[in-house]
C-alpha cells in the first residue's frame, strides 16, 4: 500500500495498545475494499486521554477504537453517544463527522456473531450464565437480552458488581429474567446445571490458571464461550468434556467488522479479517 497526502487516518487508542490485532485486521480490510486508509495504534496513557481525544478531532482522525482503559472515561469526551454504548457504559467505538466525535460500542454485537458463526449459538429460548461482573459482561447481558433468551444468570466473585449489572440492565429489557447470584453455591450450581450457554467474561484464566467454573455441573449439549483468547483453560476443558467451545478472537473479529462498517458504510468481504489474524495470533 501507498501512504499519500490523501490517505484517510484512522486507529485505536489504548494502554497498553502495542499488542492489539486490530491494525492487522483493519489494514487488511482497508486494502480488500480499495480503500486509501491506514490504521495504527497510538499509546494513549489515562491522564492524556483528553488531550488525545481533541487531538483526533483536531487531526481529522476519521475514527478510532477504544480500548483498555478508557472504553469507560471516553463517555464524556464525545459529543454523542449511541443509546446501546450509553446502555452498556462503554465505547469501543468513535466515528468523525463533520466535526462531531461519535460514540459506539460494537462489542456486544460482535459477540452476538462470534455465537452464531463459531458455535452455531443463537440466545433466543434459552438459558444463559454470565460469569464476571465488569464491562465485558455488561456488553455480553445487554446484547444477550435483546435476543429475548429464556434466563440470564450473571455470577461474579464479587455479588455485589452482579447485582448492581442486574439492576442497572433489568429495566431495559422487563420480558427477560435477568438474576445474579456468586461464583459458588447452591444458586450458581442450578444456574450452571440448567445451561445451554456458559459466557465467560473475567480474566481469571490470566491470573489464577484454572477455570473459573465447575464445568462438570454443565449439561451435555451446553455451549461454551470464552471472551479471552487463546486457548484457555475453559476452553480446553470444555472440549475434553466434549461441549462445544470457542475463544473470544472471534468476537475480536466481530466488533472489528461491525467497526469498519459503521466507518466506511462498507461490510469487509466475510472471513477477511479472521484470515488476516490468523498468523498474527498465532505469533
Ligand atoms: P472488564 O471491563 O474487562 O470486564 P473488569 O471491570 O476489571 O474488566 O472486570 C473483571 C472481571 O473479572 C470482574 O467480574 C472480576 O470479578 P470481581 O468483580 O469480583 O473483581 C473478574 N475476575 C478477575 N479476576 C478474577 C478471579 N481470579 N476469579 C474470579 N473472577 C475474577
Amino acid at each position: 500500500m501507498r501512504i499519500t497526502a490523501a490517505t484517510r487516518v484512522y486507529g485505536i487508542i489504548g494502554d497498553p495498545v502495542a499488542h492489539s490485532l486490530s491494525p492487522v485486521m483493519q489494514n487488511a480490510a482497508f486494502a480488500a475494499a480499495g480503500l486509501d486508509c491506514v490504521y495504527v495504534t497510538f499509546h494513549v496513557p489515562g491522564n492524556r486521554l483528553r488531550e488525545a481525544v481533541e487531538g483526533m478531532r483536531a487531526l481529522g482522525v476519521q475514527g478510532f477504537n477504544v480500548t483498555v482503559p478508557h472504553k469507560v472515561a471516553v463517555l464524556p469526551l464525545l459529543d454523542e453517544v449511541s443509546p446501546e454504548a450509553a446502555a452498556i457504559g462503554a465505547v469501543n467505538t468513535v466515528k468523525l463527522q463533520e466535526g462531531r466525535l461519535l460514540g459506539y460500542n460494537t462489542d456486544g454485537r460482535g459477540f452476538l456473531r462470534s455465537l452464531d458463526a463459531d458455535l452455531g449459538f443463537r440466545p433466543e429460548g434459552r438459558d444463559i450464565v454470565v460469569l464476571g461482573a465488569g464491562g465485558a459482561a455488561r456488553a455480553a447481558v445487554h446484547s444477550l437480552c435483546g435476543c429475548s433468551p429464556r434466563r440470564v444468570v450473571v455470577a461474579n466473585r464479587t455479588p455485589s458488581r452482579a447485582a448492581d449489572l442486574v439492576a442497572a440492565l433489568r429495566p431495559l429489557f422487563p420480558g427477560v429474567p435477568l438474576e445474579s447470584c456468586a461464583l459458588s453455591g447452591g444458586p450458581f450450581g442450578d444456574a450452571l446445571s440448567g445451561a445451554n450457554l456458559l459466557v465467560n467474561t473475567t480474566s481469571a484464566s490470566l491470573s489464577c490458571g484454572g477455570p473459573v467454573a465447575d464445568l462438570t455441573l454443565l449439561p451435555p449439549g451446553c455451549a461454551v464461550y470464552d471472551m479471552v483468547y487463546g486457548e484457555t483453560p475453559l476452553v480446553r476443558q470444555a472440549r475434553e468434556r466434549d461441549l462445544r467451545a470457542a475463544d473470544g478472537l472471534g468476537m475480536l473479529v466481530g466488533q472489528g467488522e461491525i467497526a469498519f462498517s459503521i466507518w466506511t458504510g462498507l461490510e469487509p468481504p466475510a472471513g477477511l479479517m479472521m484470515q488476516a489474524l490468523r498468523p498474527a495470533s498465532c505469533d
